[in-house]
């Protein structure tokens, strides 16, 4: 079984979406083969074509974008759209990660995902929210990373299992293994070393502009 590992993050290194694929890659090693696919761009290369063609799952990781699919990640979609007829019937597996504390929060576009996959004439097989994904390119390689990430790590373990097992699941959430108020403490800490490092101040974080 060869699965497409679909990147959906339009940053160039370190997104979460990028981890999450290696991650998997790391965990379905000896049982598939895997192929990583970058659509950071709003079409995918025609050799990223030709690899999603040879694949019999795709899996989609994305970023959550103002509560639905980034913008340059649908255009791709719309561009597959266009050549449909030359793939044959795909499982579609979903991955999203917001910065919100609540993986919830990525249900509707999983919903957008679902419709798509349906529209392609492919089998949607299932899809995860992930919240507190923000945090994941922070903290991943330190030494307290493995714990506070290991809620992903068993939803991705899950998720393979199905995938190798040509099976569907429910939609599900969950996130990073950190209380909410203590993510929400870290990443109120976090706006305000980018506020400082842009030459504002800390208590700008509210501020309009007018
Ligand atoms: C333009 C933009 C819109 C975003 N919208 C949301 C949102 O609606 N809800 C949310 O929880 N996070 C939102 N985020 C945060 C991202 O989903 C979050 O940082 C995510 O972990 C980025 O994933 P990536 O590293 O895979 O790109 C937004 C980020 C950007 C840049």
């Amino acid at each position: 079984m060869k699965i497409a590992l679909i990147n959906g993050s339009p940053k160039h290194k370190n997104s979460a979406s990028g981890i999450l694929a290696s991650l998997v890659k790391r965990l379905a090693k000896e049982k598939c083969e895997c192929a990583e696919i970058k659509m950071n761009q709003t079409e995918p290369t025609a050799e990223s074509v030709a690899v999603l063609r040879e694949c019999d799952a795709w899996i989609i990781f994305y970023p959550l974008y103002v509560d639905g699919v980034p913008s340059h990640l649908l255009s791709c979609l719309k561009f597959l759209e266009n050549c449909k007829e030359t793939f044959d019937i795909k499982r579609i597996y979903a991955v999203s990660n917001c910065g919100f504390h609540d993986g919830q929060q990525c249900e509707w576009s999983l919903e957008v995902i679902s419709h798509w996959s349906r529209h392609m004439g492919f089998d949607f097989c299932g899809g995860i929210g992930l919240g507190g994904g923000g945090a994941v390119p922070e903290v991943y390689a330190t030494p307290a990373g493995e714990a506070i990430t290991s809620n992903y790590t068993k939803a991705m373990k899950k998720m393979i299992g199905k995938v190798l097992e040509q099976k569907s699941f429910e939609n599900f959430y969950a996130s990073i293994n950190l209380p909410r108020f203590i993510f929400k403490l870290a990443a109120e800490r976090g706006w305000g070393r980018s506020l400082v490092k842009n030459g504002k101040k800390r208590s700008d974080i509210g501020h309009i502009p007018q």
